[in-house]
């Protein structure tokens, strides 16, 4: 497919600026609490992807950052809405939980939105992604680190979508979206190797087209992308996916993103999508 015929459609995402961003505990294997993070160069970086977005004409609410919570800039993780509908987090460590209260307070303030509080651990769309144009619409979750089994069947009857569950095998790679990504409402990227032989038969099953990413692009974080159909936004790092998404016809746009990285994390985790 050629440049052209990649359409890109307006999102509306969140994003929270990493005024209080530290690693001062390692709760994946990314983290080192023994090297001191540049939070002023993380705000920097960050402003450049809120910059990169507006300019490619979508909104881009703005979740105030609360003290104490150093995790708080990976925004994708405090909820996953669908259609009005927002399923809340519930956090896996108890050192971000009281990030979900201010994603919770963020849609109650905004009005427009069903929120419905979880019973069950999930990281939101760290663990959660939608294809709008798959089979109807479907929800893909992963599970084995953070987000317990029981919240896909718990979204599934919130959201009224088929939810697909995957299971995570890979330390390295403890939220679906850092081995699998949308690249528009109906096609995927991942890195199958970050996935259970049996979740590898279904991926493949459900999307015999996906473009494929090796190790070397998991670990630059080259999944952990942001698209609107068709700019494909990328971290720095991550050239060799750069070329391969360019090569399926969308257009890369890189961001130097190498702070967030020390906390595991990378353009999507910073940026959730609010699907009204
Ligand atoms: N330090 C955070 C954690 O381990 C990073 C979260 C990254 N977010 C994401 N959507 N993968 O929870």
């Amino acid at each position: 497919m050629s440049h052209a015929e990649r359409l890109p459609r307006n999102r509306t995402y969140l994003m929270c600026p990493p005024e209080h961003f530290t690693v001062e505990y390692a709760i994946n294997p990314w983290m080192n609490t023994e090297f001191a993070v540049d939070a002023a160069l993380a705000v920097q970086q960050w402003e450049a992807l809120r910059a990169t977005l507006t300019d490619l004409g979508h909104e881009v609410h703005v979740l105030d950052p609360r003290p104490g919570l150093p995790d708080m800039v990976y925004s994708a993780n405090g909820a996953f809405s669908v259609d009005g509908t927002v399923y809340g987090a519930r956090f896996r460590f108890p050192q971000r939980a009281d990030e979900a209260v201010a994603h919770r307070a963020f849609y109650a303030d905004a009005g427009r939105w069903r929120f419905v509080a979880p019973e069950h651990v999930n990281e939101g769309e760290g663990d959660f992604a939608y294809l709008p144009g798959a089979y109807g619409g479907i929800v893909l979750a992963g599970y084995g680190f953070r987000t317990d089994p029981a919240a896909h069947a718990e979204a599934q009857e919130v959201l009224g979508r088929p939810v697909v569950s995957l299971k995570l095998v890979d330390p390295a790679f403890y939220h679906l979206d850092t081995a699998l990504a949308a690249l528009d409402d109906r096609h995927v990227t991942y890195y199958p190797d970050a996935f259970s032989p049996a979740s590898q038969r279904v991926l493949a099953q459900l999307f015999p087209d996906a473009l494929l990413a090796d190790r070397e692009d998991a670990e630059a974080f080259g999944l952990n992308l942001v698209s609107d159909g068709r700019h494909v936004i990328l971290n720095t790092e991550a050239s060799a996916m750069g070329r391969k998404v360019r090569d399926a016809g969308y257009l890369p746009v890189h961001v130097n993103l190498s702070e967030l990285k020390r906390g595991g994390g990378s353009v999507k985790c910073a940026v959730a999508e609010l699907r009204p």
